[in-house]
């Protein structure tokens, strides 16, 4: 239970219910695979955050999950945003949050998405490479306004999660490498630039990382880089890990807002420090709700138990090797004692949810399945491989439930077909 969302609760009858509705009646209604959102758990840890960290100092890295209403909800609870792409912005912006709430982030950042993020007056451009700023340059020369921009930086500091959410090592496509030289070149151009207005430097080291240590670490290292530029901001980035299986605990966001101003205090930091979680904010807030379509028994050897979805709406044990755990809405309390690979329905053997899952021995076709901790990079990330239709999104709270995120339909599926 440890993982389900804030609101999760158990009915008399041993069943689930989150934010006051039943998961079995929302998967009767909804159909199958769906994420369900306790509202209530996103806005607590949004208001976690801008507690820990101050008004204007918490951004929300939409990354992890973004949609009109998580948009919203974020920026009613005092987070600002970050975005990482022109679709992500233009959702945020068609969400009615304000361009001033947003920072615009990217490694390859095209010059289409400059003009509109300048256009659109955005908060900060976090700026990452010499190749930005010439464009930057070249959108100045043809009149666009002088944006405030961050120098994201990559300090050399190697974060403990996985190779490829790793940033900020140097080898990195990211940012300005602080130890060739590079970072120090970036900042006195900046400063120089008529076409930016330099009012902070940027580092996120890394995603899912659990040890506040490391964060600290980032800390220093950006302190004594940023200190003598004397900037008004320092954005520190992302990053701080979740728990996604059975006895693994992380630091919570006002543990990790104390360890970072604690250390950023006693570096004698005098920037104004903001962070952009995003895993935190939402992981643990959802569960994916999926039905068992087939269970095989190969003797000896395993037990395979496949459910509608997949790799398409949660492809982070494939890319990563995340582990989940599942359990039955029905019966959540139940004992697992059977251990099985929960798989998907595409057509290839990689498309794996939990390599060894830890299941109820009376798992059965026809039954719910439920993965929690799959609000972050779940909906985010999903495809449409083997065309299946991407599964909707509905927020719980207080015993109502409302699809923010209608489940897509096979005309979706040929919506850009010009043939
Ligand atoms: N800020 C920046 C500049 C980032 O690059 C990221 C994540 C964040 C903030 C938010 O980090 P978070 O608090 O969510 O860890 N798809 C991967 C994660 C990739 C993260 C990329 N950047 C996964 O599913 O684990």
């Amino acid at each position: 239970m440890g993982l389900l969302p804030d609101t999760a609760a158990v009915l008399p009858d041993g069943s689930l219910s989150i934010g006051g509705c039943s998961v079995v009646e929302l998967a009767a209604q909804y159909g199958t695979p769906v994420f369900v959102y306790d509202e209530a758990h996103l806005r607590a840890r949004c208001r976690e955050a801008v507690e820990a960290f101050g008004p204007g100092r918490a951004v929300y890295a939409t990354k992890a999950f973004l949609c009109g209403a998580m948009a919203r909800l974020a920026h009613e609870e005092g987070m600002m945003l970050d975005v990482a792409s022109g679709g992500e912005l233009y959702v945020a912006l068609r969400a009615g949050v304000p361009a001033d709430a947003l920072a615009f982030h990217g490694n390859n950042k095209s010059v289409a998405e400059l003009r509109m993020a300048i256009t659109e007056g955005v908060r900060h451009i976090i700026v990452d490479s010499f190749d930005e700023l010439d464009r930057l340059e070249a959108l100045h020369a043809q009149g666009l306004p002088v944006p405030k921009v961050l120098a994201r930086i990559t300090p050399g500091v190697h974060a403990h999660t996985h190779e490829f959410i790793a940033t900020g090592q140097d080898d990195s496509k990211f940012g300005f490498n602080l130890g060739n030289g590079d970072a120090h070149r970036a900042v006195d151009r900046m400063r120089r630039s008529p076409a930016v207005h330099l009012v902070g430097v940027h580092c996120h080291i890394g995603s899912n990382v659990f040890e506040a240590s490391n964060f600290a670490k980032a800390a220093e290292v950006m302190a004594s880089f940023a200190g003598p530029l004397d900037l008004p901001e320092l954005v520190l980035g992302g990053g701080l890990g979740v728990a996604y299986v059975e006895g693994e605990e992380a630091p919570s966001i006002t543990q990790w807002g104390n360890v970072l101003l604690d250390a950023c205090q006693a570096l004698g930091v005098r920037s104004a420090v903001s962070v952009e979680p995003g895993r935190s904010i939402v992981a643990a807030a959802a569960v994916t709700v999926y039905e068992v379509g087939t269970v095989k028994h190969i003797p000896g050897l395993r037990t395979y138990v496949s459910v509608d979805g997949g790799m398409s709406d949660n492809p982070r044990p494939v890319l990563y090797g995340s582990g989940y755990e599942a359990f039955l809405p029905r019966d959540v309390g139940a004992a697992r004692p059977c251990r099985a690979r929960l798989v998907g329905k595409h057509c290839e053997s990689g498309d794996v949810l939990i390599f060894d899952a830890a299941l109820p021995a009376d798992v059965r076709v026809g039954d719910l399945l439920a993965t929690p901790v799959t609000g972050a990079y779940g909906h985010s990330m999903a495809s449409n491989y083997n065309k299946l239709t991407r599964p909707p999104v509905v927020f719980v709270s207080d015993g109502a439930h409302r699809p923010v995120v209608r489940r897509e339909t096979y005309e979706d599926l040929v919506r850009c077909d010009l043939g």
